[in-house]
């Protein structure tokens, strides 16, 4: 699975990918929304190689994104199948982690676009869904960019988060494949 944008390219992993995805996520910013925060390079290494299972096993999965213009890699971004925990499954979801360096300039709304296209066009699913604790600002209004629709009465506990910490309450977002327009003649 490879897909192209105008300024990205999602690719699957490669070996050269792990120094700089482990940096993005030894750093507290960007994991600041995560439970537990920071990775060390043996758990980014071990996030990469279920990545590629994954992408084996299901045609899909969550992708290495590499600037076209640079090659430099500016995070992961993707498609997967959602852990049991989450209510009302089997779900297919959508998720980022894009370093710092290359926040706020379209990169994660363009790559997620592109991955929802696929979605419907390609694996021809009927829905996506995306959660996130309640408090991941940035990561609910780019799911909401994206069409995502989230609904009070389906927030759940991560409960691999422990009681009290502000990152267990989460919010389930949903979009629907977007209905084929009718032929006409
Ligand atoms: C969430 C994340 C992927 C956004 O990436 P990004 O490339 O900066 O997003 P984009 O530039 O495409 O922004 C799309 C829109 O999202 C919103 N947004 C992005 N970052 C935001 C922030 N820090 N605060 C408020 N809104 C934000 C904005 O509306 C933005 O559009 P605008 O820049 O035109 O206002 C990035 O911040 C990230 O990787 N965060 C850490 C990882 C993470 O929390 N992942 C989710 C865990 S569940």
């Amino acid at each position: 699975m490879q897909l192209e944008t105008q300024r990205l390219r999602l690719r699957p992993w490669e070996e050269r990918d792990i120094a700089p995805f482990a940096v993005a996520n030894a750093d507290p910013e960007v994991r600041r929304y995560y439970y537990p925060a920071i990775l060390t390079r043996a758990e980014t290494a071990a996030m990469i190689a279920d990545c590629a299972r994954h992408l084996a096993d299901h045609g899909f999965g969550f992708l290495a994104v590499e600037r076209k213009s640079d090659g430099a890699l500016i995070g992961g971004l993707g498609l997967s199948r959602a852990g049991q925990e989450i209510p009302g499954g089997p779900h297919v979801e959508i998720g980022w982690i894009l370093a710092r360096p290359y926040w706020r300039q379209g990169y994660a709304l363009e790559a997620a676009s592109a991955c929802l296209d696929h979605a419907w066009q390609t694996l021809g699913l009927g829905e996506v869904i995306g959660y996130t604790s309640r408090i991941n600002h940035p990561s609910r209004v780019l799911m909401e960019k994206l069409g995502m629709r989230s609904d009070a009465t389906e927030d759940f506990d991560d409960v691999t988060v422990p009681e009290g910490n502000p990152l267990r309450p989460h919010v389930l977002y949903r979009v629907k494949a977007a209905a084929l327009s009718p032929i006409t003649s």
